[in-house]
């Protein structure tokens, strides 16, 4: 069993029954996964050739995740808590990570921004973007490493992927806008992201380059993850009550009053 203690409310994953378990109002409150396994996700590896089994299980997702209480709210302001977990693990010497996705348009040209919190473990957020350098279009790519209670920003059009490079299992919360859905077809015709981040021994990892994408701009970004005041709340205020006052999260449905709209 897993405590998810910085989510602020009564969390755990069962890793047993494979569930996310809440405890609201002396109630508890069992979510089912959706599992990602190795054959969903075959082709975004490095190492194409992969002998492990097909039916692993890289990664678990639990969808809308909320106290009774809070229900109303969250639907009225279109949002979404979700909880992914990923557990440690290597596919061809390669770290477990999510597929990967962009978000769709919102406004004015900028996509949905999206908010993680690291709930148990460490990830590598690899955040990715088609920038204009000189009028020329290269990918940008961006790198924040999250330890538990930090927050990882993904401002508007970055795509995103989540790596677990630890030994232990990576427990990680979004905010996110309830009003659209992921576009996964970016990534996955170019066979994963702008890296492929590949176990390093003893300890550590290193950043292949993905030789599908065919212009980078020179220098990957490596920034720090956020605090609770980047969004306008106090120091070490759990995600999940950012929902107290909804309007700060207004940005997730507009990006146009987004806090941030890059990394530099
Ligand atoms: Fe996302």
């Amino acid at each position: 069993m897993v405590s998810l203690d910085l989510s602020g409310i009564n969390l755990r994953f069962d890793e047993e029954k494979k569930k996310l378990i809440l405890i609201d109002q002396n109630v508890e409150k069992e979510y089912e996964p959706n599992l990602r396994k190795l054959k969903d996700m075959n082709e975004l590896f490095f190492d194409s050739a992969i002998s492990q089994d097909p039916d692993t299980i890289l990664y678990y997702m639990f969808r809308n995740v909320f106290k009774k209480e809070n229900e109303k709210a969250i639907a009225e302001n279109k949002l979404r808590y979700d909880v992914t977990i990923i557990p440690p693990n290597t596919i061809g010497g390669e770290y477990i990570k999510t597929a990967g996705h962009y978000h769709p348009v919102a406004k004015d040209g900028l996509s949905f921004p999206e908010i993680y919190e690291v709930l148990s473990g460490e990830g590598l957020f690899m955040l990715q973007k088609e920038s204009n350098f000189a009028g020329n279009k290269k990918i940008k790519a961006v790198f924040v490493l999250g330890k538990e209670g930090d927050l990882i920003f993904i401002p508007p059009n970055y795509g995103h992927i989540t790596i677990n490079v630890s030994k232990d299992t990576l427990c990680m919360a979004n905010w996110v806008s309830s009003a659209f859905e992921s576009v996964y077809g970016n990534i996955k015709e170019k066979k994963g992201g702008a890296f492929y981040i590949l176990k390093r021994d003893p300890i550590g990892f290193k950043l292949e380059k993905n030789s599908n994408y065919d212009e980078f701009s020179k220098q990957s970004v490596f920034a720090t993850p956020k605090k609770a005041d980047f969004f306008g709340f106090p120091d070490k205020t759990p995600m999940y009550e950012f929902l107290k006052s909804p309007e700060k999260l207004s940005f997730l449905n507009d990006p146009t009053v987004c806090p941030d709209l890059d990394y530099d």
